[in-house]
């Protein structure tokens, strides 16, 4: 069986070196628990093309010590390049201040972004921040604007196509749905911003931000529409749903839309090593080497461990054992890696979680045992960051 696949995995690996460069944008999405320092380096290694998001930082939550509250945050390193500052906020003076701060620690920042799409946020119907937000072209518009004439770096907007209060409210996406999205980011183009992306499932205000993820349909032809009325004027980037290299190719083959900025959320925490391959799509190069990747990564870890904790530090590693697990456990082929491969990032992860994140505390194993692996990490992470991860995993 091992031999199969290892054929297998050798005759796919094969045919995608014959992959050309597309000149598409591949963003991974903001995702609150996840997208902190620790796992950008992480994605940088493997895919340094790829943009990388923060989490959302509410400006209010960042106030009253916004530079202190920032560089916790967002991590010390000031030079992260590559790197998009999503804020949530509905107060165009907080926002100015706090993006005004933010360029003056992290001058490398490639965009500032304002989370309108956000729904866990029930305030009794007043706009707050995130998707109540889309109620609101001019609060919206205001808020761009404070952006915009703050700084000259790009500033973008990350939204749905629609916003319902309740899932009775929901309707399927008729003419006067998408003349309010075209007004929406018409306002949003005019206030200064040039980049919208689209989460391509209406919010529902009421339901719980995994619901959000999971209840509304999703409505490529939204997006698709947008991006073709907005062209040449704001660059539309697609988000939700794209799971696999197959949907992410499709999509970017597919020349009869002006989508050339695709993102994604669960997929990258689920299979964070198909960073790989999408950088090889990116960009006309061989694949990174994943073993100088992880050894990067440990090596990262190890001197950061007092900016970090050992959780934030291992998680990233976890998402890649888990992988690694999944593939190894169900004989599946990777496409990426062959079991040779697999084996000796097995030993590798091992061996930095042992020697050099656990002070020792962990034993070694004598064979190849993923589950065991995975389980060495759960007092590292914490088994209710473990839990979540699980949820978020089971999502897709
Ligand atoms: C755990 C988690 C946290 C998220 N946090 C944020 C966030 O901070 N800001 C944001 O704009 N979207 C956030 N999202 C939404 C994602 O950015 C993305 O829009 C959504 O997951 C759909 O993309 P996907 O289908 O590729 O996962 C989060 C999603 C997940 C799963």
């Amino acid at each position: 069986m091992r031999n199969t696949i290892t054929a297998m995995a050798t005759s796919l690996a094969a045919t995608t070196t014959t992959t050309t460069t597309t000149h598409h944008e591949f963003h991974i999405a903001p995702m609150q628990c996840y997208t902190n320092q620790p796992l950008r380096k992480l994605t940088s290694f493997l895919s340094p093309t790829s943009i990388k998001w923060t989490e959302m930082e509410k400006v209010d939550d960042l106030l009253p010590d916004l530079e202190h509250s920032l560089k916790k945050r967002l991590g010390g390193e000031e030079n992260e390049t590559n790197l998009i500052l999503q804020l949530g906020s509905s107060n165009a003076n907080k926002l100015q201040r706090c993006v005004r701060v933010a360029l003056d620690h992290y001058p490398k920042l490639r965009e500032i972004n304002l989370n309108c799409g956000c729904p866990a946020i029930a305030t009794g119907g007043a706009p707050t921040y995130g998707a109540s937000l889309m109620k609101d072209v001019s609060l919206t518009s205001q808020l761009v604007e404070s952006i915009a004439s703050t700084t000259e770096i790009n500033v973008s907007v990350k939204c749905r196509i629609g916003v319902f209060d309740t899932a009775e409210d929901i309707a399927p996406m008729g003419e006067k749905q998408y003349e309010y999205l075209h007004k929406y980011v018409t306002a949003i183009h005019d206030a200064g911003a040039n980049h919208v992306i689209l989460h391509a499932r209406p919010a529902i205000l009421s339901l719980n931000p995994v619901k959000n993820r999971i209840v509304p349909t999703l409505d490529y032809g939204v997006v698709h529409r947008i991006a073709s009325d907005f062209k040449g004027k704001v660059k539309i980037t697609i988000n939700g749903g794209i799971n696999s290299l197959i949907d992410l190719k499709t999509m970017q083959n597919d020349d009869t839309t002006n989508i050339s900025s695709h993102m994604s959320g669960r997929w990258c925490l689920r299979r964070p090593l198909d960073l790989m391959e999408i950088e090889r799509s990116l960009v006309d190069k061989a694949m990174p080497d994943v073993q100088s990747a992880i050894h990067h990564y440990i090596e990262y870890a190890v001197k950061n461990q007092n900016q970090f904790t050992i959780g934030e530090l291992c998680l990233p590693l976890y998402l890649i054992v888990a992988q690694l697990q999944e593939d190894y456990e169900q004989e599946r082929e990777s496409n990426l890696l062959s079991w040779e491969e697999i084996e000796t990032l097995h030993n590798i992860i091992e061996d930095g979680l042992l020697t050099k994140l656990s002070n020792g505390k962990m034993k070694k194993s004598n064979s190849i045992k993923f589950k065991k692996l995975a389980s060495s990490f759960k007092p590292l992470v914490g088994t209710k960051v473990v839990n979540k991860w699980k949820r978020n995993r089971a999502e897709l």
